[in-house]
């Protein structure tokens, strides 16, 4: 079960950062189109929910790993703070702010050209502390690439 989880929340990183470096990249590029289409929504709407499914597995290890540990000197410990608050923090935060930035975006802004702007900030933003809070092999928190 841990191990499952494990894997399935290692290798979904890359789906994420893949859907959204992709609506990015379409938001940037439709900005003066004149029009927030369907696919323009399914782009987003998709990032968007892989990026909760992300969250909804990382949260399940939160309470089976053995690297999230609140034993004593746990905060003086780079890796029990990485996983234990650091991790959770930053990737809520991002979740957060690409949710509400979507939502505004979607049923707030009435511009077409505002409702890219809105997806570009609020997912670049995202993306920015997601890649930060990744623990990538090199970070030396015993995490692999997939
Ligand atoms: C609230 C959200 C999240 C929580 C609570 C969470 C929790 C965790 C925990 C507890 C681990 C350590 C698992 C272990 O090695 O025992 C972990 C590892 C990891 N997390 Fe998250 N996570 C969250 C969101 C994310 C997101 C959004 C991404 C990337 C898009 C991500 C990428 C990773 C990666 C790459 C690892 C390393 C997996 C490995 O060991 O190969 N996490 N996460």
């Amino acid at each position: 079960m841990y191990n499952g989880l494990l894997h399935a929340h290692s290798g979904l990183r890359w789906i994420v950062l893949l859907l959204i470096i992709y609506a990015i990249v379409n938001a940037f590029l439709s900005q003066n189109k004149g029009a927030y289409t369907k696919k323009d929504k399914m782009i987003n709407l998709l990032a968007m929910i892989f990026l909760h499914i992300q969250v909804l597995l990382g949260l399940s290890l939160y309470f089976i790993s053995p690297k999230v540990t609140f034993a004593e000197g746990w905060m003086s410990e780079s890796l029990t703070r990485f996983y234990g608050i650091e991790h959770i923090f930053g990737m809520l935060l991002a979740a957060v702010i690409i949710t509400m930035g979507r939502s505004k975006a979607e049923k707030k802004l009435k511009g077409t050209r505002g409702k890219h702007r809105k997806i570009l900030t609020s997912y670049l933003l995202g993306l920015f502390i997601i890649l930060v809070t990744i623990p990538w092999p090199f970070r030396g928190f015993g995490a692999g690439w997939m």
